[in-house]
């Protein structure tokens, strides 16, 4: 096989065999494709599309790159929960703590922040000690302990994802639907689940921007889940505003720890509930939907999902106090208030322009090799749908350096809409697909 007649077929528009999906990720993993040709692939298939015959056999030549994950040895329904990629979304770390107080075991994957988006690993990690590169032997003991362990994607799992996920961000063919699915489905079926909750995110602040694209992605993967015999829902949720009011890793950690301490903003704990019912749901703990979700408000409001959380904490090197006291983890010199220049409603705020200011003054990475600071971002001071006096602050931005904080605040600036009438409320959770 030569790879640019594989590209030069992709780019016409044809399907290719599984032989021969599968010949280019080994050839690609092992080092033997460069990553001009797999750059040229991955465009072709940005603008081409794959059918899902395609992208099956792509899951299952990233799945074999790595190891698949035997959890047989854990007891309990193996249950974890994944997001397509927001601003502010910190919901894995309510949700995941929350269904685990409730019986289900999460075997969690999760992945760094890029782009404008942020990653759940990039949060825990600034928990000073909080270790995510943690054995197959650590990560199942753990599980087994605690009921809920977070790792990464390493050499041990789905090692291709890593590499084509670097080179996809670096080549601006992130945004592809076939290659998001591939990328999330090989990960969760490596890691031996029963069943799994996809979050897929639509609106500004997610890749994809419209409904019909993230219904179409849920549509993929769920179907990718019911061939390998994993029980998956997906729901569609809004993302044109950020989650929550805080935007940035620490500061993320602290509105997780006011949430599952029943003080946090009421988007986010109504998502966070519903997916770790669905979670609970789908791991068989409770007979009824309607059930699952009773639970998970009392685990909510006992504490034990706050517990849990600092169990996993704890039991991954972290120091648990932080969730109690703030001042342990790692907090910015300074900070920067935005004010609205005129009076009127809050109508919009783009979450794009929210992360990508977040992320310039160092709370995300341009590149996969630059390092996170993981005390500054961005704390909003309203959301969509408030008054608003001229002159009242917007949101504060929290920051280390002051190299790009004048190009940040006018990025936050434009992020806000402010208009003469009241904006129509947005339904939060948009669709359910399973
Ligand atoms: N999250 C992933 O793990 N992969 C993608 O391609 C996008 C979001």
């Amino acid at each position: 096989m030569r790879t640019v007649d594989l590209i030069q077929r992709k780019r016409n528009g044809e399907e290719l065999s599984p032989e021969e999906i599968t010949w280019l990720v080994e050839s690609y993993s092992r080092g033997e494709i460069p990553d001009y040709q797999m750059s040229a692939f991955l465009m072709a298939v940005y603008f081409q599309a794959m059918t899902d015959h395609e992208v099956g056999a792509m899951v299952e030549s990233i799945i074999a790159s790595g190891e698949r994950l035997d959890l047989s040895s854990v007891p309990g329904p193996k249950v974890d929960k994944h997001s397509t990629g927001g601003v502010g979304d910190k919901t894995s770390l309510i949700a995941a703590p929350l269904a685990a107080a409730a019986g289900v075991k999460v075997p969690m994957i999760s992945g760094r922040a890029l782009g404008h988006t942020g990653g759940t690993l990039d949060k825990l990690e600034s928990i000073p000690g909080f270790r995510t590169n943690l054995s197959i032997d650590e990560f199942k003991d753990v599980l087994s302990r605690t009921g809920y362990a977070v790792v990464g994607q390493s050499d041990n799992i789905t090692p291709a994802d890593g590499k084509l996920y670097a080179l996809r961000d670096a080549t601006g063919t992130v945004e592809s639907t076939a290659l998001i699915a591939a990328s999330i489905m090989s990960k969760k079926l490596a890691m031996g689940l029963d069943a799994l909750v996809l979050d897929v995110k639509v609106g500004a602040g997610a890749f994809m921007k419209r409904q019909i694209d993230a219904r179409r992605l849920a549509q993929l993967m769920t179907t990718i889940a019911r061939r390998a015999d994993l029980r998956a829902q997906a729901l569609i949720t809004d993302m044109n505003q950020p989650l929550g009011y805080a935007i940035g890793n620490a500061l993320e950690i602290m509105e997780v720890s006011q949430t599952l301490q029943g003080a946090g903003p009421d988007d986010l704990a109504i998502i966070s509930i519903e997916l770790a019912a669905r979670m609970i749901f789908l791991g068989k703990i409770t007979a009824t939907l309607e059930e699952a979700r009773e639970l998970a408000q009392n685990k909510l409001i006992d504490g034990s999902g706050f517990r849990k959380l600092k169990e996993t904490i704890a039991a991954q090197g972290g120091n648990p106090q932080v969730l109690d006291r703030f001042e342990l983890l790692p907090n910015a010199t300074g900070a920067m208030e935005i004010t609205s220049p005129r009076g009127g409603y809050v109508s919009a705020i783009d979450a794009e322009e929210i992360g990508l200011a977040s992320a310039m003054i160092g709370a995300g990475r341009d590149t996969k090799e630059d390092t996170i600071d993981p005390a500054v971002g961005v704390i909003l001071e309203v959301k969509v749908g408030q008054k608003i006096d001229a002159g009242g602050v917007l949101c504060r931005l929290y920051f280390t350096k002051e190299d790009r904080l004048q190009e940040a605040a006018e990025r936050v600036e434009d992020a806000f809409r402010i208009s003469a009438t009241a904006p129509e409320p947005r339904e939060l959770i948009l669709e359910v697909v399973s």
